[in-house]
């Protein structure tokens, strides 16, 4: 089993293995460096492994809330170019979006994605449609809030990813990881999910909508 003393090792190791996909998401750091407004991005190992859910679920139909610089837009825009699928992206920061639009452009993704400036509940009110995969990386406190909306835009099958779901355990001030605590503890205790917690970068919740008829 892997304790605290070669975690760090193991994410090394684990990291060297991975390869970003598309290349772009190597110029990100100088981005963040250059934009400390902006908030961090789900990096390389919680991007991969949407990648590989995106691939193994042949994922047409993908919503993500939050795209700050764009980092993960980037990474489900080229997984789901593969699939031909879709990324309806929402992101209520104007700054945020344009330099989001220039980076899905600089990397040929633009027309991989729907770019919408706006609030997620707002948005996800208006949408129509059952969804493969909903990425949730938007305000902690709308975690909460959105989840039975995510719910109904799900397919049944359909995954919830929600990141940053290990915001308690690391410490996070509260006002940022209690929202996101009581949104890990209904996705497992709700009986229309089966979720899982992954430790990955700041932690991957995933929660699969079940079949009505199974459990
Ligand atoms: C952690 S960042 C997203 C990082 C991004 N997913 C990535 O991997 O690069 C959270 C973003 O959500 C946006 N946000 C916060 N509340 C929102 C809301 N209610 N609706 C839409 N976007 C929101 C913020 O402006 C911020 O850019």
């Amino acid at each position: 089993m892997v304790c605290a003393d070669n975690l760090d090792a193991c994410r090394a190791y684990i990291e060297s293995l991975l390869v970003a996909e598309p290349p772009e998401l190597e110029k990100f750091e100088a981005q963040y460096r250059r934009m400390p407004r902006a908030q961090p991005p789900i990096g390389l190992q919680v991007s991969t492994f949407l990648t590989w859910l995106i691939a193994v679920m042949q994922a047409r139909k993908v919503i993500e809330l939050g795209t700050a610089l764009g980092y993960s837009t980037l990474s489900l825009a080229a997984a789901l170019k593969t699939t031909g699928g879709r990324l309806i992206a929402v992101e209520s920061d104007s700054e945020m979006v344009a330099a989001t639009a220039k980076n899905l452009q600089a990397a040929g993704l633009q027309d991989q994605v729907d770019l919408i400036h706006g609030d997620a509940e707002e948005t996800l009110s208006k949408l129509q449609g059952s969804f493969d995969l909903i990425l949730q990386d938007a305000g902690k406190a709308s975690y909460p809030v959105l989840l039975p909306r995510c719910y109904q835009l799900l397919r049944p099958g359909g995954v919830f990813a929600m990141d940053d779901a290990l915001f308690l355990p690391m410490g996070v001030r509260a006002d940022l990881s209690d929202p996101v605590d009581l949104a890990v503890r209904k996705l497992f205790q709700e009986d229309c999910w089966k979720a899982t917690l992954l430790p990955i970068g700041d932690g991957l919740a995933l929660a699969w909508k079940k079949f009505s008829n199974l459990s």
